[in-house]
């Protein structure tokens, strides 16, 4: 594996690659690397010749009360797991590789940015705009993966492809989860031991919303519950039903349903979601 900290190389090693048609695919992360980031990095391996792995924590992404200062920053670790997969090249840039300059572009993000977890973390989206266009810009990637357990983030960095000039190709992977369904995520390692046991009643409440649905039972009564559920061990944020397709409401027409949930157990803030279909649509 090859580390590059500079941009500019980054940049002129993938021209160099992409020249002799070597298919090039891009997994952005910020370190703190489980087998949620592994199961990208394979799909990765599986769609392209070269995989490039970013590990950056991106400031611009963290509210002011948020953990930007305790994110796990766990580089040797990291590299240890990105050998074992037998990655390509790894990009860790520092902040001023990436944000040579303090003037700082602000994303129209329409819709997407009004809802969910926008709500919650105001200006997050626009910093996972800043972070992801810049990294586009240096890798210039013919595939890009990112995971479905950040769903809306998904859904924005589609519209900033489609805002783009160039023609990256953005896949995702489902989410991965423990044995015992709670989502993969590297701030799961914050919370305490009875934090942890309660956390996989998130998956647990949305396995049951889905049930009660595809059982007849109306949407609206079984959300309620599984909100009075989850409210007894953590601190809820949101937890709605939308279209998966552009995250609008449903009405009832819509064939695909995706349930999202943002709670907080202790000071960690987790998310999940789950997607499923209307029957017989
Ligand atoms: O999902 C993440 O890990 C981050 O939001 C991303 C996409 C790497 C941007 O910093």
């Amino acid at each position: 594996m090859i580390t590059y900290e500079s941009a500019e190389d980054l940049s002129l090693k993938i021209r160099h690659l992409q020249d002799k048609s070597l298919k090039v695919s891009f997994v952005p992360t910020m370190g703190g690397l489980h087998e949620g980031h592994l199961a990208l990095m394979k799909l990765a391996q599986q769609k392209s010749d070269v995989v490039v792995v970013s590990i950056f924590v991106n400031p611009t992404q963290f509210g002011q009360n948020e953990d930007l200062n305790k994110y796990p920053r766990t580089l040797e670790k990291d590299i240890s797991l990105l050998e074992t997969l037998d990655i390509d090249i790894l990009f860790t840039p520092s902040v001023e590789e990436i944000y040579p300059s303090n003037d700082l572009e602000s994303y129209e993000l329409g819709f997407l940015d009004t809802i969910l977890c926008a709500k919650t973390r105001p200006g997050h989206f626009n910093g996972v705009a800043q972070v992801v266009n810049r990294l586009f810009d240096i890798v210039h990637p013919d595939i890009a993966v990112f995971g479905e357990k950040d769903y809306q983030q998904l859904m924005i960095i589609n519209l900033i492809n489609k805002n783009r000039k160039d023609d990256i190709k953005v896949i995702s992977h489902e989410i991965i989860r423990e044995r015992d369904g709670l989502a993969m995520s590297t701030r799961n390692q914050y919370l305490s031991f009875d934090d942890r046991e309660n956390a996989k009643k998130i998956y647990q409440n949305l396995l049951g919303i889905k049930t009660d649905f595809l059982r007849g039972i109306d949407l609206d009564s079984s959300i309620k519950k599984a909100k009075d559920n989850l409210s007894q061990f953590s601190k809820l944020d949101y937890l709605e039903a939308r279209n998966s397709k552009d995250l609008t409401d449903i009405d009832n027409k819509t064939d695909e349903i995706i349930l999202l949930c943002a709670t907080y157990l202790g000071e960690t803030r987790l998310i999940d979601n789950l997607i499923f279909r209307r029957k017989n649509v």
